[in-house]
């Protein structure tokens, strides 16, 4: 049987618009000591506010900061927006890109997210780009062709070396923050989908490296069944990773996953 890929796991969570400074900081302070495997990564993508508090006390921890979304511009008179060189300065490694919650509420395009993410890139700090399907498209079959299109207008013209670079994160818009889980299997589906696209538009070794994550309420009771499946190499959390606990919860269910991919 062929030998299993090992793929980056990372656990991520994101915040949104939750969490003072004080909030977060106690989070990241709370969360540390519970931390015991360190081949897992652990990323929290906070509020900007809380980007280079929490970056302090996460200095030398497993943990790594990054943020929610940014400008595609370098610089510029732009009220109210925020620079990739300002997240990185500020202590961020990565950033979420593409959020369904952007794309719905801020009316960001692929086009925008294509022109972020490369904006990301050159200010080295790794994206995590979100895809993930309506309901409407999802009932009448066209999960994959939206998938494909995201996929193909999101990552136009990135170079092969900083596809490498990217997670992916395929969150069914209808599952986020609902309660309604995607199945398991089914997520398995579209992520090999994903993987296989990938190595037909870029080549099979960025596919096979890949990180593919899975978001969508996941929680505790539901982490385990999503982390046993192959192509499913970490999760982005939302409501589940504002207490220490229960992300925790999900932390120790991902340390099974890593324990079966070396058996
Ligand atoms: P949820 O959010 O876990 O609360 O569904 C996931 C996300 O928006 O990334």
């Amino acid at each position: 049987m062929e030998k299993v890929p090992v793929r980056q796991i990372i656990i991520t969570g994101n915040w949104k618009m939750y969490k003072t400074v004080d909030e977060a900081t106690q989070f990241v302070q709370d969360l540390i000591p519970q931390l015991t495997e360190s081949q897992i990564k652990i990323y929290l993508a906070v509020p900007f506010t809380a980007i280079y508090p929490t970056c302090e006390i996460a200095k030398n921890s497993q943990i790594t900061i990054g943020a929610q979304n940014m400008n595609e511009a370098d610089e510029g008179a732009f009220t109210g927006e925020i620079a990739g060189r300002m997240l990185k300065n500020a202590g961020a490694q990565f950033v979420i890109l593409g959020h369904s919650e952007r794309r719905t509420y801020f009316n960001e395009t692929n086009q925008k997210i294509n022109l972020k993410i490369k904006r990301a890139l050159l200010d080295n700090l790794q994206p995590t780009l979100c895809i993930g399907e309506t309901i409407q498209q999802r009932n009448s079959g066209e999960t994959e062709a939206i998938l494909e299109q995201q996929i193909q207008e999101c990552l136009e013209g990135v170079a092969l070396d900083d596809v490498k670079k990217i997670v992916l994160a395929y969150e069914p818009i209808w599952a986020i923050g609902t309660g309604k889980i995607a199945k398991p299997d089914d997520v398995q589906k579209t992520h090999h989908f994903c993987r296989e696209l990938i190595a037909k538009k870029w080549n099979k070794e960025i596919a096979d490296h890949l990180t593919i994550q899975y978001g969508g309420s996941v929680h505790p009771d539901n982490a385990a069944d999503l982390l046993k499946q192959e192509d499913i190499d970490g999760l982005l959390i939302g409501g589940a990773s504002l207490s220490v606990e229960s992300f925790v919860k999900i932390i120790k269910l991902t340390i099974n996953k890593l324990v079966n991919i070396h058996k």
